[in-house]
């Protein structure tokens, strides 16, 4: 089979979080599939197409793909970030386990990118430097019972936690249920990063506690971050405070 799909993520926000080698896959391809904004990044080339799909119709979108790269096209699946994290690499793989033989023979690969958390946490400093955990917030794909008990073990663990999908415009509970669960483990004076529209013109960063954040400032185009109980936050004079987490844990 000739044709070939590439899975590659923009990063979240700026051109110059994006890897040379996911460029040159978008430079080098025929046909371009993702969410509208993510393909009104990429500039147009009289030579390519542009199939643009809404938010919720990743499966489709990978089908079409597939579809695309299996008559011989050389195709590029945009994402967010990274491609792999909450994103379409995984419709990718779902769509090749469960359509026709022939899409397990093509030549697929994934590029990876600078997923949101990672930017987050490099404005701050290093609150993700020793172990951690992510975890989704978004209930569409999965039962609420079940993200409640992966934060109640990680904060049992004493993990710092990176939170994706914290809310939208129809979810604004999750966000408020999920710091009363974290809270009964973590106390409320941890560390809380909150990182709106990271890398893009109308950033935000917030640096708080679990006990003192505004939750009505959390949006979808929110990352947050949650401490562990090594998690610090260092004050600085005139400038902003910087977090990290201590890279030695005691015996307990
Ligand atoms: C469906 S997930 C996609 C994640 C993406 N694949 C990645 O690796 O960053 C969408 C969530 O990622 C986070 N996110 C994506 N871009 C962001 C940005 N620029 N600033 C803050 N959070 C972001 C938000 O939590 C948002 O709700």
């Amino acid at each position: 089979m000739s044709g070939h799909l590439t899975v590659v993520g923009l990063g979240p926000g700026p051109n110059d979080w994006v890897t040379p080698a996911a460029q040159a896959a978008i430079e080098n391809a025929e046909d371009l599939l993702g969410y509208i904004p993510y393909l009104n990044r990429i500039p147009e080339r009289a030579e390519q197409t542009k199939h643009a799909s809404d938010n919720r119709e990743e499966l489709a979108r990978a089908g079409d793909a597939l579809a695309l790269a299996a008559s011989g096209r050389r195709v590029v699946v945009v994402s967010g970030g990274d491609p792999g994290v909450f994103a379409m690499a995984t419709a990718v793989c779902e769509a090749i386990d469960t359509g026709p033989q022939d899409w397990r023979q093509i030549d697929i690969r994934v590029e990876p990118g600078v997923t949101a958390m990672l930017a987050a946490a490099a404005r701050v400093g290093a609150p993700l430097g020793h172990d951690f955990a992510v975890i989704s917030l978004s209930d569409i794909l999965k039962p609420w019972e079940v993200i409640e008990k992966r934060l109640r073990l990680t904060s049992e663990a004493d993990l710092a936690i990176a939170l994706y999908n914290p809310a939208s415009k129809t979810r604004k509970e999750q966000i408020q249920r999920a710091f009363t669960v974290l809270a009964e483990t973590r106390g409320l004076n941890v560390p809380v990063v909150l990182a709106k529209a990271v890398g893009r013109k109308d950033e935000e960063i917030t640096v708080t506690t679990l006990g003192q954040t505004d939750t009505d400032q959390i949006d979808m185009r929110t990352l947050v971050i949650v401490g562990s109980s090594t998690t610090r936050t260092i004050a600085r004079n005139g400038l902003p405070p910087l977090v990290y987490t201590d890279r030695f844990v005691k015996e307990s």
